[in-house]
This record gives C-alpha cells, structure tokens and sequence, in this order.
C-alpha cells in the first residue's frame, strides 16, 4: 500500500450516514421537506441532449445570486456546495501547523478539512445555555490564529450570533481569516452580508440546499471581498459545478417567492412543534435554522431506533459535547411535522 500524506493518513473522515432513506420521513439532514419550484424541475426536463454533452457555462450564475443578495458580483463565487466552498478555504488558506479556532460541537465537515492541511485545532465549547462562548473567542483570538469559523446559525446548536459581533470579531483580528457559514440564513434573516465585504479577512457562506430544495444538485457560494473571491477561485477547478447545478440554481432564483414561502412555512411549523413539545414537557432548544434540538427524557438509542422504525429519521447526538442524550430534528413543514409529534408522543409512553 502506498501510503498518502501523513496529515491525510491521521485524519478522522467526515462520514453521513446518508444511505437508504429515500423511503422514510427525512427529518435528520436538515433538508427541504417539499423540494425546489417546479420550475427548477421543468428546467431540467427542458434540457438538450448536446446540454449533456458539453462541458459547463456559467454565465450569469454568480450575477443571479449576487443580484438576490443585493451586491456587486466581483463579492460572489459559486461552488459544488458550500462543502466545496470550505474546502476551497481550506486549500487557499489553512497552512499546515496554522491554528484553525472554532467552536464545538458545529458541523462536523471542518475539522476533517483543517486535519488533511496538517492545521492545529482548537475547539472552544459552547455553554450549558448553547450560548456563543465569545469571551473566550476573544481571547484566543489574541493569538492570530489562521482561520475563525463561526457557524452562524450554528449547525448543531442553532446558536445565533449577532451579525455585528462577528464583524466585531474580524475586525479585532485582521491577521485571521474569519469564515461565517451562513447555510441556514434564509431562515433567520440574519447575515454579516454586505456589513462585510468591505473587510478583507471575512468570507460568508451561503447555499441553495436547504431553502431552495436543490440539497442533491450541489450549489453554494462565498460572499467576500474580491481578493479573498480571487484566492478561492484559483483553488477550484474549471468545471467543478455540473450543468445540472447551473440550471437548477439559476429557475430556483427565478422564483424566490417558492423559497419565501417555503421558510415562512417552516417558522410556522417550527413555532408550532415547539409549542408541542413544550405541552409533552419535553426538554429542547430551539435557535436559529430548520432544526431543533430534542432530548428524550430517556433512552435516546431507543428513542431514534423505535422513529425510524415509524419510518421517521432524526439525528442522535448522543456523545457530542455539550449536547449529548439530545437528537436534532429538522423542521419541515406542518404536515412532517404532526407526523413526526404523533410518533414521538407515542414513542416516549412506550420506551
Ligand atoms: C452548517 C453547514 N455548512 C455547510 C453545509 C453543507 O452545505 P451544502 O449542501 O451547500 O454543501 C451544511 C449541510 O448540512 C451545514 O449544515
């Protein structure tokens, strides 16, 4: 066996159980529960054999999202997912033995990204409240670290921090890139976009996974400052995002008012599945995003084995830090969500 870089032999892959779930109610990605505009799906169908055939354009791709957010396209680069956008990050920027500072737990595809650039982690936890841990943010970042990621509402925790803090952050640090993952934005309205593209050292993350429903074609982007934009684009190859990609994106932001509604619909849905278990007094915390956390008075293993039994998918915590026994569930729309309290409620008098 020919063994690859060190760095890339000690690392812990980012695995998701992401198998055999079409059949099921999938409330455990956080995706959409209702898929893209129909126009998204038209688009497709609408396609030429030659469009299959030929290497991918992207005219207009950008300028699309850069006109849906308000700002200039020199701020706005398209890639296969916001994964592949912190990858590109980490390529341009995570120098081996730099110090890579976030938070845990958060979404897990970081740390794997920092371990293959042979980057020092350090990861701060948040509090008992799920508070941000900003103090001691603070005071690390007194130390110039590389790389800040601040997943902002953080996946798993739904922990908001104030747009104006983290550019607070980034501005006391000008040696540190400072990375927003914004990927659940659309549900909170919230964003460090455009309060920081006149900074160079901050990039936002943003996608068309979730509120879009277009999880499976892959298309996010990194909202920066043009020479951060510039030093991502050098890291990616020339036809990373497929056609399918370009095409769906772009009839998806031909109708915003699908992605509206849909996130109005999951606010509402997700007011309600907390009034829900608030009546089964069950323990939660409910942040910013499509989700929520969910601790099971008991027996959480039990508890996500006997939903997906039920045909229901939720994500168990169980060990993470600061959030063990809890699963995280991803609010959808009403109805999912009536499904997923019938069986809950009835799960919990049966474990
Ligand atoms: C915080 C966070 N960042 C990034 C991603 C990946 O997003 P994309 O589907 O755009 O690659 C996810 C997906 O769940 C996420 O939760």
């Amino acid at each position: 066996m020919i063994k690859a870089r060190p760095e890339v032999e000690a690392l812990t892959p980012y695995v998701a159980p992401l198998e055999g779930r079409r059949a099921m109610l999938r409330l455990d990605f956080n995706e959409s529960t209702i898929g893209p505009s129909p126009k998204v799906v038209e688009a497709i169908r609408a396609l030429p054999p030659e469009a299959y055939a030929t290497y991918p354009e992207y005219a207009g791709l950008n300028d699309a999202f850069a006109a849906m957010l308000g700002v200039d396209v020199r701020h706005v680069e398209a890639f296969n997912g916001v994964d592949a956008a912190i990858r590109a990050v980490f390529d341009a920027y995570g120098d081996k033995g730099g110090t890579f500072l976030t938070t845990v737990p958060t979404f897990g595809y970081y740390e794997p990204c920092a371990q293959q650039q042979g980057m020092t982690i350090e990861e701060i936890p948040y509090a008992g409240d799920l508070s941000y841990p900003l103090a001691a943010v603070m005071q690390r970042l007194e130390a110039r670290p590389r790389l800040l990621f601040v997943c902002n509402p953080n996946n798993p925790t739904g922990t908001l921090v104030a747009p104006e803090t983290i550019i607070g952050l980034a501005r006391s640090a000008p040696d540190t890139l400072v990375v927003v993952d914004e990927l659940y934005a659309a549900f909170t309205g919230q964003s460090v976009v455009p309060a920081a593209l006149a900074l160079p050292n901050v990039v936002a993350l943003q996608s068309l996974s979730k509120d879009a429903g277009i999880a499976a074609l892959r298309l996010g982007f990194a909202i920066a400052h043009p020479s951060i934009v510039e030093r991502l684009r050098r890291v990616t190859g020339p036809y990373d995002i497929n056609m399918f990609a370009v095409v769906a994106g772009k009839a998806a932001m031909e109708d915003r008012e699908h992605m509206r509604r849909y996130v109005d619909e999951v606010l509402a849905a997700k007011a309600w599945t907390v009034a829900e278990l608030t009546r089964l007094g069950v323990r939660h915390y409910a942040g910013g995003g499509n989700y929520l956390l969910v601790w099971p008075p008991r027996n959480l293993a039990r508890v996500v084995d006997a939903l997906r039994a039920d045909g229901i998918l939720v994500r168990s915590m169980a060990r993470k830090p600061v959030i063990d026994g809890s699963f995280r569930l991803t609010v959808g729309t009403r109805e999912p969500m009536q499904r997923f309290i019938a069986a809950f409620a009835g799960v919990l008098g049966a474990v």
